[in-house]
């Protein structure tokens, strides 16, 4: 079942480590790890995820038994268990307009059969650092209150039915959020218009030298 067992840290470093060594340990498909306050919360390429105590969802799931398209699936779980309309910018940001809500973090062995997903959702904060102040959001900036118990018992049941669905499922249902879709892109060293996602994930865009697949890994997607 996911979400069970579960333990959960007032601080801690970063929910992924420590569902990382749960998992490494043998914990079982659907644990989950949540904390109120992380002290070096892990974004994608090495950012840092911050969040005032209690204000977000800070959670990773151990899993077993996964798909290719678990960060895909993640993402559209995350949409449809918001009680507002979202969309994703690839390859996985949640976004409520054009502003950051949600994060995701896959991280993992896929042939050591274990992946961690993590998720931060800001719910309660109302003040971002500067340089995320034109940018993110959060529920409650929103009009949404809530608190973050409540928005983890809405997420668990669609992340337990999307990890379910079949790949070309999780796929279509990512396409039709997709934030990026006749959108201006730009990256390090060039910019596109966004024309949807591969079967793999990887970004497709028209770019005068024709079209690209730009994968998740390799490109930085500039704001
Ligand atoms: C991103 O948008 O770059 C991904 C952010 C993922 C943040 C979450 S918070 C819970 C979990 N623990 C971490 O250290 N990171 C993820």
């Amino acid at each position: 079942m996911i979400g069970t067992p579960r333990s959960h840290f007032q601080l801690t470093d970063s929910t992924n480590e420590r569902a990382r060594e749960l998992a490494l340990a043998g914990a079982p498909h659907g644990t989950l790890v949540t904390a109120d306050e992380q002290s070096a919360g892990r974004g994608r390429q090495g950012r840092r995820w911050t969040a005032p105590p209690r204000c977000a969802l800070l959670m990773s799931l151990v899993l077993r038994d996964f798909q290719e398209t678990l960060p895909m699936a993640a993402a559209v779980a995350v949409c449809e268990a918001l009680p507002l309309a979202a969309a994703i910018k690839w390859p996985n940001d949640i976004l409520v307009g054009r502003r950051k809500l949600a994060g995701i973090l896959v991280e993992g062995r896929p042939q050591e059969s274990w992946a961690v997903l993590g998720i931060g959702l800001n719910v309660r904060t109302t003040e971002f650092p500067a340089e995320l102040r034109e940018t993110a959001t959060s529920l409650q900036l929103e009009g949404i209150e809530t608190a973050t118990e409540d928005v983890l018992e809405l997420l668990l049941p669609p992340l337990a039915g999307w990890f379910r669905r079949p790949p070309a499922a999780v796929l279509d249902a990512w396409r039709r959020r997709d934030a990026l879709l006749g959108q201006t892109v730009r990256w390090a060293t060039g910019s596109g218009v966004g024309r949807g996602i591969d079967e793999t994930g990887a970004l497709l865009v028209d770019t005068p030298a024709g079209r690209r697949a730009l994968q998740a890994g390799e490109v930085h997607l500039e704001r």
